[in-house]
């Protein structure tokens, strides 16, 4: 199975390698939301709703596409699959979703601190010693509730949330730390500027 990366969604951001892997691919498999934006290279994607459906599909074809959302090894499927030992023939690169974000706000990423709450139990308290900070969300751990949390942990500085970032319905807003924030999307990338003491 080759694994490839499409960019945070909109198909203007594939590269041209992993839009040519997907017009040439005997099978491709997506989740709903990958496939669904790149309906206009192909149709027949075989939808995935859950991880573990992967794996049985790996097991049936030996000439499989799998489509990620951004970047398969920025907290992506790739390790996912490592842990299930499926043999993995390639992995074609994609633009992060918090890559995109970056460019966006204009802001430089080199240095800053990674962390994912999607699927994920992590603490924020972790943050103290980082003065900036990229975050992806899920639906339970919504940016409104990583403000609220954050400002009850005392921090303080800027916040900058990406909401179905690269789509037509794309929302950037700033916040300070601790401010109400509408949550107008499950999908969300997190940016912090941590002021420290
Ligand atoms: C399973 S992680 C995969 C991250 C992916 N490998 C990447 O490089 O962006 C999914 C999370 O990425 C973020 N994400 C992916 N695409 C996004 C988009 N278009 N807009 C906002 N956030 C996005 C969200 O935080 C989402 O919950």
């Amino acid at each position: 199975m080759t694994v490839a990366g499409i960019g945070p969604g909109n198909p203007k951001y594939l590269t041209l390698e992993v839009k040519e892997a997907i017009e040439k691919a005997q099978c491709v498999l997506a989740f709903g939301r990958v496939s669904s934006s790149l309906k206009s290279i192909r149709t027949d994607f075989i939808e995935v709703s859950r991880v573990d459906e992967i794996v049985g599909y790996a097991h049936q074809y030996e000439d499989l596409l799998l489509l990620a959302s951004g970047d398969p090894n920025f907290y992506g499927i790739v390790e996912f699959l490592k842990r299930k030992e499926v043999a993995i023939d390639g992995v074609l690169p994609g633009i992060s979703s918090f890559q995109y974000m970056m460019s966006r706000l204009e802001k430089s990423w080199q240095g800053a601190q990674f962390l994912s709450l999607h699927g994920r139990e992590e603490s924020l308290d972790t943050i103290g010693d980082h003065g900036l900070i990229i975050l992806l969300t899920d639906k339970d751990n919504r940016p409104s509730l990583i403000s609220k949390k954050l400002g009850q942990l005392g921090k303080k500085g800027r916040m900058y949330v990406g909401f179905n970032l690269s789509y037509e319905d794309e929302k950037i807003i700033k916040a300070n730390i601790g401010e109400e924030i509408e949550d107008v999307s499950n999908l969300s990338v997190v940016v912090i500027e941590n002021e420290m003491d």
